[in-house]
């Protein structure tokens, strides 16, 4: 047994974390262990009032996730495998639901429980290597970790139906059309573009970032009178923080805010 964390949580600059896979030697499969540990360091970011942003990666230079740890499932009955999926579902819905911004950085396969870890993100941004695809039919399984409502909520029902019944792999560029990943970029290049992208969302007002995400992610399950309503009621609440009173006047006064999380 290995003593190494298998999720690993980083303050990487202030009000940035960075939350990594850590079994590098199982291309970052998820077990039990590595699931109630991405619980865990979740609670902890959701915990901090200073956090703006969490990126969300693999260790290694060859996965992201390379899904559910096949080893652990192969003696599992029926029950324990619901279980194992239902929590791992609440683990990505936890993730799904921070209140800041998370972005998945995919540096090389995200495949099963991978990809469907990647799109409980709120948006992809993915290396040249990258590699997505919900292969589980190749097992005799199905996804189990969200796959079959993510990726069809995501691509769409045929593209999504495509890739989990044929278990095709796709690599970056295609993933990139479809409109599953945001950017590609070199593979070398990849962390520091993604730390670029959470340095401009640290920037921001953080409760109008973290109003804007509740706002998108609340108005997706509602028609949208009452989705434009909820946004109506979040336009407003923004108009009672100290950081509204200080983004406009520095608008006018023709210099740059100065946000103080209020
Ligand atoms: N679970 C457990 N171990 C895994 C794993 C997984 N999902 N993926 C890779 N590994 C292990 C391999 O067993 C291997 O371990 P050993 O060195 O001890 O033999 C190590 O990681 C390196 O993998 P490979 O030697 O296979 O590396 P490769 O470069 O030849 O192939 C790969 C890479 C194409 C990603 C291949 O590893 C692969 O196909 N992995 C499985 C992908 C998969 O089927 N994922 C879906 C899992 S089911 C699922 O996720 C269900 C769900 O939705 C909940």
């Amino acid at each position: 047994m290995s003593s190494e964390p298998n999720v690993l949580l980083e303050i990487v600059e202030p009000s940035i974390y960075r939350l990594t896979i850590n079994r590098p030697k199982a291309l970052n499969a998820l077990n039990r262990a590595t699931i109630a540990e991405l619980g865990a360091a979740l609670a902890t970011v959701a915990a901090d009032h200073d956090a703006r942003v969490l990126l969300v990666t693999g260790a290694g230079d060859k996965a992201f996730v390379a899904g559910a740890d096949i080893r652990a499932m192969q003696d599992m009955s029926p029950i324990e495998g619901q279980g194992f999926a239902r929590e791992t579902m609440a683990v990505f819905r936890q993730l799904e639901t921070l209140a800041i911004p998370v972005i998945a950085v995919v540096n090389g396969y995200a495949l099963g429980g991978g990809c469907e870890l990647a799109m409980s993100c709120d948006w992809i941004v993915a290396g040249e290597n990258a590699v997505f695809g919900q292969p589980e039919v190749n097992l005799g399984l199905t996804p189990g970790f969200g796959g079959t409502q993510r990726l069809t909520r995501l691509v769409g029902r045929a593209r999504a139906l495509e890739l989990i019944t044929t278990g095709r792999q796709i690599k970056a560029d295609e993933a990139l059309r479809w409109g599953l990943v945001n950017h590609v970029f070199p593979a070398a290049q990849l962390m520091d573009e993604a730390l670029t992208m959470a340095r401009q969302i640290a920037s921001k007002a953080p409760i109008a970032v973290r109003l804007s995400k509740e706002a998108v992610q609340r108005g997706q399950d509602l028609d949208l009178d009452n989705a434009c309503q909820f946004e109506a009621q979040v336009f407003g609440l923004a108009f009672s923080t100290e950081d509204k009173r200080e983004g406009v006047a520095a608008f006018l006064d023709k210099r740059t805010p100065s946000f103080s999380n209020r």
